[in-house]
């Protein structure tokens, strides 16, 4: 596998970029082609949704060096936002210096809720539908033969009292794994399927058969090493855990940390064609899971002195089915990760994630968030008034120590520059 580490990656030209891409993912011409001009067919995009008139592009940028469970990754990011795709690059350097991202995903199962209300004797429903539980796997089970063929399948049922102002109601929840499917269609059939059983059984009334967001089984985890001497000594190890400590204690800081965090996943998520919105709702739901909202990652020091962070949250990501069959960037995107398996996907979208989050905390305990900013403002300035990759260093240099970051400047900059 070739390593992931491309210095100067941002500086080369787009299509030089696009080569190393091709080269590394052992893409095929067409494929390459496809990436460059972010080919979509309209008759595609007609079926996926009602009413279409046209597209709506995004950037597609690409975090070189992650080292992730010792495998070398480029990630591609779909985001309009400046800086993410570089610092998430940044901070992967730095992990990689410490042996990479330590990653892990437990299981691939999905919840599916049943409702049930106007239950007349919720204990002696509980019990009755405990006592039919397996019958009900296997007929959860017969709804999706393939899912069962290739080794999923419900696994177990649980059924759980709210109460509620109108009085408690039961709630079922049925475990599916879905193996390397985002699972929605799955266990949405599940639930409406069980639904007249179990209104059979309970007595009660069904109302809502809809899987939960809140994917608790389907947790990834990742640890990464930020060595002290990497990342610029003690004082930025003790800001990032001001900057931490910040977010654990309060909401309004963590709603932003998160924020951050979020940024690195959707925009894999995005670039993979996840559905960015189950995966926000399952991170904030989560972070909230002990009734007061919080940070999702946590960070320590460890004895040499070195700060460690770690990020947990629930990914609901497919590598089959859904957007990931119809949508050619999308496969184009699993294929420059080599990734086949919806766990694999959640492994390097998590240390995404913590890569992000780290590289904000980092910028935002020292020289703050603007500077990096201002950088790639620039940058993108010096290159819309017509600078030659090996002039734009200079361009950008001179508008930040000029304080002056406009088109007008980078043209007189560039006009000095050629003039002699
Ligand atoms: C901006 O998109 C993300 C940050 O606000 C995250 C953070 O504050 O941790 C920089």
């Amino acid at each position: 596998m070739p390593s992931s580490r491309i210095p100067g990656f941002y500086k080369l030209s787009i299509d030089r970029r696009i080569e190393i891409v091709k080269e590394f993912a052992g893409l095929s011409d067409e494929e390459a082609e496809v990436l460059k001009h972010g080919k979509f067919p309209l008759e595609v995009a007609d079926h996926m949704i009602e009413n279409v008139v046209g597209l709506w592009p995004l950037p597609l940028g690409i975090a070189t060096n992650f080292l992730i469970n010792g495998r070398d990754y480029l990630v591609p990011m779909a985001i309009e936002e400046p800086s993410v795709v570089a610092a998430a690059s940044n901070a992967a350097k730095m992990v990689r210096e410490s042996g990479g991202f330590q990653a892990e995903v437990a299981e691939s199962v999905m919840i599916s809720q049943i409702q049930v209300v106007r239950v007349p004797d919720i204990e002696e429903a509980k019990r009755s539908i405990l006592a039919e539980k397996g019958k009900l796997i296997e007929l959860a089970n017969e709804m999706d033969s393939l899912l069962i063929k290739l080794g999923g399948g419900a696994r177990d049922l649980e059924v759980r009292t709210v109460e509620t102002d109108a009085g408690p109601m039961l709630v079922i929840h049925l475990y599916v794994d879905t193996l390397d499917a985002m699972g929605a269609n799955t266990v949405n059939t599940m639930a409406e399927g069980l639904a007249p059983t179990v209104e059979r059984i309970t007595g009660g009334r069904v109302y809502l058969r809809i899987l939960s967001n809140l994917a608790d089984r389907r947790l990834a985890r990742v640890k990464a090493k930020f060595a002290k001497s990497s990342i610029g000594g003690e004082e930025v190890v003790d800001g990032i855990m001001w900057a931490y400590r910040f977010a654990k204690y309060d909401p309004y800081r963590a709603a932003t940390h998160n924020k951050g965090i979020m940024n690195g996943i959707i925009a894999v998520a995005r670039a993979t064609g996840q559905d960015t919105r189950a995966l926000e709702a399952g991170a904030h739901s989560y972070a909230a899971r002990d009734g007061r909202y919080t940070s999702l990652s946590e960070y320590w020091v460890d004895g040499d002195g070195d700060l460690w962070g770690s990020l947990e949250l629930p990914l609901a990501v497919g590598t089959v089915g859904g957007v990931v069959r119809v949508h050619p960037i999308a496969k184009l995107a699993l294929k420059i990760l080599g990734i086949k398996k919806a766990s694999e996907l959640a492994k390097v979208i998590v240390s995404v994630g913590l890569a992000q989050n780290f590289a904000a905390l980092k910028a935002l305990a020292t020289e703050g968030i603007q500077a990096g900013h201002m950088k790639l403002h620039a940058r993108n300035i010096a290159l819309a008034a017509g600078a030659k990759p090996e002039e734009v260093d200079k361009v950008t240099e001179r508008m930040i120590r000029e304080k002056k970051i406009n088109l007008e400047k980078a043209k007189e900059i560039l006009g000095e520059i050629r003039g002699g």
